[in-house]
């Protein structure tokens, strides 16, 4: 058998990390796990039940009860057995979701759990922590970033995609609140790992992105040959 592999790639919303992480995972023929999915899991479960986003306790509680499961490559995803794949990629979700990540006890339930999903296999993990807080020794570290006019234009096509109404005007404040938010909170706070690899993916395609980072891979694991499933 061979050696389990971990790739963490952080960067802030809109960097492209979802849709390149899901591709070199399935390249790689490894696990995906979308971190940010776990938060707006139980940002969404404090919505339903009526948790205020400032209720620390209550908040924790939610993310240390939550089921939290991924299928098909991480492109869906259960809480409690209840499908919310679409449900948690608005843009109200997407504050939920930053606002809860910023309370300790939330991190440290959600923390603990990717750690346990990926105690067995290979993984492509990301999300904002990953390189500094779940996996801090990685095998490959990479920070994935872009121009902010890159990422909310990234955002504003997803949505639309996703069939949501946006102003742009609101995409751009959206992506600059969560920036302050995820950057300057006082709990793993989004920052590169000194050992990251930082790619700009401004002005690239998915599948230019996508070539890099298995480069970067492969340079760093003998030619991803040998990896554990
Ligand atoms: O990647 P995303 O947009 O789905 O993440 C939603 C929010 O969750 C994001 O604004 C910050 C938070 N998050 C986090 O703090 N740590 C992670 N590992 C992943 C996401």
């Amino acid at each position: 058998m061979g050696k389990r592999i971990v790739v963490a790639i952080d960067g802030p919303a809109g960097a492209g990390k979802s849709t390149v992480a899901r591709r070199l995972a399935e390249k790689l023929d490894i696990l995906y796990i979308d971190s940010g999915a776990m938060y707006r899991a139980v940002a969404y479960w404090a919505a339903q039940t009526g948790v205020a986003l400032d209720d620390m306790h209550r908040l924790e509680q939610l993310a240390a009860e939550a089921r939290i499961e991924f299928s098909d490559g991480s492109s869906r995803v259960l809480l409690n057995g209840v499908e919310i794949t679409d449900a948690i990629r608005t843009g109200e979700m997407a504050s939920a979701a930053s606002k809860v990540a910023a309370v300790p006890g939330v991190r440290r339930a959600l923390v603990q759990r990717q750690r346990e999903m990926s105690e067995s296999a290979s993984v492509v993990m990301e999300g904002r922590d990953i390189g500094t807080v779940v996996f801090p020794d990685a095998d490959v570290k990479i920070f994935l970033d872009a121009s902010r006019e890159t990422r909310a234009m990234r955002r504003v096509i997803d949505l639309e995609a996703q069939g949501q109404a946006v102003a742009e005007n609101d995409v751009v404040r959206e992506i600059a609140e969560r920036d302050t938010r995820d950057t300057t909170r006082s709990e793993s706070p989004l920052v590169q790992a000194p050992d990251a690899v930082y790619v700009d993916t401004s002005g690239h395609s998915i599948d230019e992105v996508e070539a890099m980072l298995l480069k970067i891979v492969r340079e760093r694991t003998s030619n991803g040959r040998e990896l554990q499933r």
